[in-house]
């Protein structure tokens, strides 16, 4: 219910440029959110870098409606790959596919992601595709497993989302076809008919999942900071004897940093998942929805704040 009334708020552009201009929204936004620029997401890079915590860089943005559009966030995330490699930070980049065109042509937001690979690929650096709302789901397995995974191999990784009731067969494909996989329980608003709903059963697809990928996957990244999956993934990879070299937790910026730092300090690799850009509305809604305690503080803030300027 939370989850869907802020999915229709990330839509709202006018809510945005409302919240843009409010003092306690910007303030909540910058927990989460390094900055507006790539120099802000190296410089928040920076300390993690120095605890031994790399990172996976976000330039904000989602369904770009316009082929212009998708070309500024290709040359930005290309602009990334490079900053990430002129100051020698510890990290790769993340992208949405709805950010390179996913929404308006397949083969341009092909095109678009064979010039992000094709940097990234001289450059050595991993990029990973974040998974959106359902409605691309499929074109974004379609376009990583038969086009961009087939051409660019281990450079390129995805995301699967335990709270969907397909990702049990689509955890069997990705570990056939050996490609690296990042965990995450889903953070969209969808129907009963295609997800689970109650937090066990999310719960207990992730287990599922989480085993499958430990046993058999190709470096998978536990994200979470759910403690009772982090203990989870710990006990197993102990019990199993898995070496801790062969998978990453992840976590966002922002949150949860006590347990960021209590992994490293554990020998466990993590990696945390840094937004940066000017773009940061509908990410910002997402992780209110995370944590209703943020909403009612942010709420009043903004009526306060609105009726003090009458
Ligand atoms: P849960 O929501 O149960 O949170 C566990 C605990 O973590 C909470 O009790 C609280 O302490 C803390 N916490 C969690 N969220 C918080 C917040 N916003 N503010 C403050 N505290 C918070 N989703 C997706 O659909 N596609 C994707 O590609 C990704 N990518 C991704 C990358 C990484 C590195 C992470 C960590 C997560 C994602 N996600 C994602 C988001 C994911 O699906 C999920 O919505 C969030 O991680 C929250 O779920 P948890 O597993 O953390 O558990």
């Amino acid at each position: 219910m939370l989850r869907a009334a802020f999915q229709w708020l990330s839509d709202r552009k006018s809510v945005f440029r409302f919240v843009k201009r409010n003092r306690v929204a910007n303030k909540i936004a910058s927990r989460f959110v390094a900055g507006e620029t790539i120099d802000s997401a190296i410089e928040a890079s920076r300390p993690l870098n120095t605890k031994g915590i790399t990172v996976s860089l976000d330039l904000l943005g989602e369904s770009v409606k316009t082929t212009a559009e998708t070309e500024r966030a290709r040359d930005g995330v290309i602009e990334a790959l490079d900053a990430i490699a002129s100051t020698g930070v510890a990290g790769n980049v993340s992208i949405k596919l709805s950010q390179m065109g996913l929404d308006i042509d397949q083969s341009l937001c092909s095109e678009n992601m064979h010039s992000v690979l094709n940097r990234a690929r001289d450059l050595d650096i991993f990029v990973r595709i974040d998974m959106e709302s359902s409605a691309y789901v499929e074109s974004t397995l379609r376009l990583f497993n038969e086009d961009l995974h087939p051409t660019f191999g281990d450079l390129v990784g995805v995301v699967i989302q335990s709270y969907l009731r397909r990702s049990e067969e689509d955890v069997t494909n990705l570990i056939a076809s050996g490609a690296r996989v990042r965990l995450c329980k889903g953070a969209y608003a969808e129907p009963a008919a295609i997800a689970f709903e109650s937090k066990a059963d999310i719960r207990s697809s992730y287990v599922r999942l989480l085993e499958r990928l430990l046993d058999k996957g190709n470096y998978p990244a536990v994200a979470t900071h759910d403690p009772r999956l982090i203990n989870h993934a710990i006990d197993y990879v102990r019990r199993q004897q898995i070496p801790v070299e062969r998978m990453e937790f992840q976590m966002l910026y922002g949150v949860r940093r006590d347990l960021q730092d209590w992994l490293r300090q554990q020998d466990f690799n993590v990696r945390v998942y840094i937004p940066f850009g000017t773009n940061w509305y509908p990410y910002l809604m997402r992780r209110l929805a995370e944590r209703p305690a943020n909403v009612s503080f942010m709420v009043a803030s903004i009526v306060r704040e609105s009726l003090s300027r009458r």
